[in-house]
């Protein structure tokens, strides 16, 4: 058995289809998952997909990432932009991590410019809308093909 590759959603993404749609789209969270996870096993790979809008809770689950994940990839949402627990957890990480965002950060609000996150991951995707995810996982593949059991 391969490791899965993390997919980790920080907070009101639980909101999806609900909040700014005009902004993150209709698709629901669970939607979006259940397209994640499609899309994955097309690649014979698995996915452990999670939300939370607690911050501790959001850093644990990078630290499980440490032995558990192929990969990670992660939507830290508001966390992106005043974080430095999250940066430091990243900066923990040996597997590829991908950053992904539905909206385009640095096309909006001026302290949506500031990233914690940026400078600690292996790449972002923003402004995609949910194919972002689906395109942070053909990185995942391409990255990390071969994962230890
Ligand atoms: C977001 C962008 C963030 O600035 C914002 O706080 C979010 C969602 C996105 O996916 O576009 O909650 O990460």
């Amino acid at each position: 058995m391969t490791r899965p590759i993390f997919i980790l959603n920080g907070p009101n993404l639980n909101l999806l289809g609900q909040r700014e749609p005009h902004i993150y789209g209709s698709q629901t969270l669970a939607e979006l998952a259940s397209a994640c996870r499609d899309h994955a096993s097309l690649a014979g790979a698995s996915i452990d997909f999670r939300q939370t809008n607690q911050e501790g809770e959001f850093i644990s689950w990078l630290h499980e990432a440490r032995a558990q994940a192929r990969a990670v990839i992660l939507n830290p949402a508001a966390w992106t932009h005043y974080s430095i627990a999250l940066h430091d957890a990243l900066k923990a990480l040996d597997c590829p991590v991908i950053e992904v965002h539905l909206s385009n950060p640095a096309s909006r609000e001026s302290f949506r410019h500031v990233s914690f996150v940026a400078p600690v991951v292996t790449g972002t995707i923003a402004g995609l809308g949910a194919k972002g995810y689906l395109l942070a996982l053909d990185a995942c593949f391409h990255l990390a093909p071969g994962a230890r059991p």
